[in-house]
């Protein structure tokens, strides 16, 4: 089984700061959550919608991605995007762990993606960040910045951070 399954059920369940008996919390959609559990919904609505994001960082978290970091990723940044303000709200930027692209070698790897169906800018759709675990917690917040400003950022940081892709004419 691919590790980023583990670590992203495990997060999901335990977490950092799951619910403890008898603790009422409400998640970032306005559920309330079920007890042991960070973000789950007592009432489960399959056909709710999802929470607009106008970035979606796509982090991976798998084997060889997963190990390069000492910490937690996805959940160190998660906090930092909470202390910005940018959780929620027109400008929201979402991050999720996936399994292994096949491009290990620039561990650990970001896409950038970003929801040009609402307000994304497509000029920082489809990027991919290398060696993002080298980043510092500054760095991202500049990223982070950067992309809530629509600040095109290729233009604004440096090259080396980006993975080249092969593009077919
Ligand atoms: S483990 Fe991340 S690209 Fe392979």
């Amino acid at each position: 089984m691919a590790s980023s399954l583990v670590n992203s059920h495990a997060s999901s369940q335990y977490g950092s700061n799951p619910v403890k008996k008898d603790e009422v919390r409400l998640n970032e959609m306005g559920s309330e959550v079920v007890e042991g559990y960070t973000c789950k919904p007592k009432d489960y609505d399959p056909n709710r919608a999802i929470m607009h994001y106008k970035t979606l960082l796509l982090l991976c978290d798998d084997e060889r991605c997963g190990k390069a970091g000492k910490i937690d990723k996805a959940s160190n940044l998660r906090e930092i995007i909470k202390e910005m303000g940018l959780n929620k709200g027109e400008n929201r930027i979402k991050i999720s762990r996936t399994g292994c692209y096949g491009a290990c070698r620039f561990r650990q790897v970001c896409q950038v993606t970003e929801n040009t169906q609402a307000n994304g800018n497509e000029k920082n759709n489809a990027l991919w960040l290398k060696n993002t675990h080298r980043f510092t917690d500054d760095q991202w917040r500049n990223i982070f910045m950067l992309l809530s400003e629509d600040k095109i950022l290729v233009e604004e940081i440096n090259e080396d951070n980006f993975i080249p892709m092969k593009v077919y004419k």
